[in-house]
């Protein structure tokens, strides 16, 4: 598919069908998800790939869902975690120099920041084999268990899921925001030169 395509036909998709996902699919799905940048190369993405019953597992260790119902029925659920200490440390080496490893030189966590680009890439890499995809958060109050369920470590903040599957909706999620919200006028969003 043209980058475009991939680009332009990109949205959340909530509602799927039962067809399986390949695994070459997930493969390169994944693969893709560790091209993405990150500060000074720290690498601090981490990712649970879950599929058949473990889906299930990871839904029933949820005490809320941020997201519909009918997610349940994606083949493949893949959480995203976000690892500080992999920045404290790669930027306490000696061509960084931050030995003190303090938090309040990251205004920005780029650890969320990196994170997050990386479940782009996921997103439109799921657009590219012909699948749709969500992205959906984790409550706070879900990090342990979730955790607690798979063997994570508690170094890895799991800064949300993204269900994959083949889509089973032909435009936007019914009720979701881009149905009641319109996107942003280019010229309000984007600023040439100056303010
Ligand atoms: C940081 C972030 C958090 C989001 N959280 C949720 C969520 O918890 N549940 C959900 O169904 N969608 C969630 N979304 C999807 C947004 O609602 C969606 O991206 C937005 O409405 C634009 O729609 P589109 O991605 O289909 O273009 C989230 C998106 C982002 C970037």
């Amino acid at each position: 598919m043209e980058f475009q395509d991939v680009v332009r036909r990109r949205r959340m998709v909530r509602e799927f069908t039962d067809e399986p996902v390949s695994d070459e699919s997930v493969r390169r799905i994944m693969r893709n998800a560790l091209r993405g940048p990150s500060a000074g190369y720290s690498q601090g993405q981490a990712f649970l790939v879950l599929r058949g019953e473990e889906t299930a597992s990871f839904y029933g260790s949820l005490s809320h869902l941020w997201t519909y119902d009918t997610v349940k029925t994606a083949p493949v659920v893949v959480v995203a975690f976000a690892v500080k200490d992999a920045y404290l440390d790669r930027y306490a080496e000696p061509d960084k120099g931050w030995t003190d490893r303090s938090e309040d030189r990251w205004p920005v966590p780029f650890w969320y920041v990196d994170t997050g680009m990386a479940v782009l890439l996921v997103l439109q890499t799921a657009v590219d084999e012909g699948l749709g995809a969500v992205y959906f958060g984790i409550g706070a109050d879900d990090f342990d268990r979730v955790r607690a369920e798979f063997g994570v470590p508690d170094t890895h903040v799991p800064i949300g899921a993204i269900a994959i599957g083949h889509g089973a909706e032909q435009d936007a999620s019914p009720g979701g925001s881009p149905r009641t919200r319109r996107r942003r006028p280019f010229d309000d969003a984007v600023r040439f030169g100056r303010w």
